[in-house]
């Protein structure tokens, strides 16, 4: 196992009727900016809870925070934080909300030149307001981590610090009732793509982990359909556990102490970019075509994967890992994402314009050894056509 330091602050409210919790979570002196999306809160109920807890609260609103949150939409919320001197961000929404609130947040104190520069220069900040959450869509583990991604121009640039992350979350199974099926399949698949990048590198016996993320894998495998078959779709558990999920996917236990491979997420966030394609959706194009060009690296975690993920321990180790890569793209398709670059009507054309993006933003050495080259990027591309 390799070293490593954790510790997540974040405190999680879990439950029904939880939303009132943030009542006394937020100091009652607090000024209070309620931060929202394209208003999904007003139809499903969320956002009539939230005002009703924040009663004795002082609150202003800003909303309009769109998936794939842009720095032109997140600048906006200055002028409203330095008229209102507020002194407290509460998220209401997806990840796209969370991770706008983390930028808007770092933002309101940066004393550098440009907050750009937090995501393009990967400029360190000191100081950041703090964020509650109350988190509408389970997908991103954004609730409870210290990472925001944002887009400007096309350039969609992630950054990550432990001053961000959210003091507490609210998570009630409940509010995902009301998501699309579209949204329910990319929150399920986002979480999955998670747990496997912490996972399927190579093995230094991090037993805890790689067992935890198989229970992770195993949970969502088992859930995610459910969540999108018409007599299971209601179901209370069902949410319950996806929710749970995707939060332990990635809130930074199960990457403790073990190489990571964030490849399909880099490459993944130059398809969001510059084609506008649903996050998940990319790493669902992505990552089985990654499984196929690092098999051979990916080897021994891929067999593990097979076997204890997938129950396949017949036949020789090529068809074992072939098996598991087809279940995976397999599941992928239950829950209705797309598995090629054809299928969101990608081809090889596009590959240019997405190996210069990956080079413009410096992700030449990606992977868990940081072997893969921009080359070996144009491969998994190529594969994934
Ligand atoms: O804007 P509103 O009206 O709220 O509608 C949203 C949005 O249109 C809707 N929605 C959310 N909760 C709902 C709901 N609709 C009905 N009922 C509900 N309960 O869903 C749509 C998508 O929301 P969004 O927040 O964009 O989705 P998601 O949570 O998947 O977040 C995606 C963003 O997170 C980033 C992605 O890159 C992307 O920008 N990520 C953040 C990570 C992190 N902070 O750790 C890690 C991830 O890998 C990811 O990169
Ligand atoms: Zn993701």
């Amino acid at each position: 196992m390799l070293n490593f330091n954790f510790q997540n602050p974040t405190k999680i409210n879990f439950g029904p009727e939880e939303i009132k919790t943030i009542s006394k979570e937020i100091p009652l002196d607090a000024r209070v900016l309620i931060v929202y999306g394209g208003g999904s809160i007003k139809g499903n109920g969320v956002y009539q809870q939230v005002i009703d807890a924040l009663k004795e609260h002082t609150y202003f609103e800003f909303s309009g925070i769109e998936p794939n949150p842009t720095y032109d939409t997140l600048m906006k919320a200055q002028t409203i934080i330095k008229a209102e001197k507020i002194d407290y961000l509460l998220a209401v929404g997806g990840g796209s909300v969370v991770d706008g609130a983390k930028f808007i947040a770092a933002a309101a104190l940066f004393e550098g030149d440009d907050p750009w520069d937090i995501l393009a220069k990967q400029q360190t900040f000191t100081k950041a307001l703090p964020i509650g959450a109350v988190l509408t869509l389970p997908a991103t583990g954004s609730e409870s981590n210290g990472n925001s991604v944002v887009t400007r121009n096309g350039n969609k640039l992630p950054f990550s610090s432990p001053l961000v992350r959210p003091l507490f979350a609210v998570l009630d199974p409940g509010v995902t009732l009301s998501l699309s099926d579209r949204q329910i399949g990319n929150g399920v698949v986002d979480a999955f793509v998670h747990t496997i990048e912490q996972y399927l590198t190579y093995n230094v016996n991090g037993k805890v982990q790689d067992r935890f993320s198989e229970g992770l894998l195993q949970t969502l495998i088992e859930e995610g359909p459910k969540a999108l078959a018409p007599e299971t779709k209601d179901d209370l558990d069902v949410r319950a556990n996806i929710m749970w999920s995707a939060t332990m996917a990635l809130n930074g236990l199960i990457g403790a102490g073990v190489p990571q491979d964030w490849s399909t997420h880099m490459i993944g966030h130059e398809l969001t970019g510059a084609f506008g394609i649903d996050h998940a959706r990319t790493l669902s194009i992505v990552l089985p075509a990654v499984m196929k060009v690092r098999r051979e690296q990916k080897r021994e975690k891929l067999l593990q994967y097979a076997s204890r993920v997938w129950q396949i321990n017949e036949g020789d180790d090529n068809t074992r890992i072939d098996q598991a890569i087809r279940l995976t793209e397999q599941f992928f398709e239950k829950m209705q994402v797309p598995t090629r670059l054809s299928d969101v009507n990608l081809g090889s054309s596009d590959l240019d314009l997405l190996v210069e993006r990956l080079a413009q933003h410096g992700m030449t050495a990606l992977g868990e050894k940081g072997d893969i080259t921009l080359d070996i990027s144009r491969e998994i591309l190529t594969q994934a056509l």
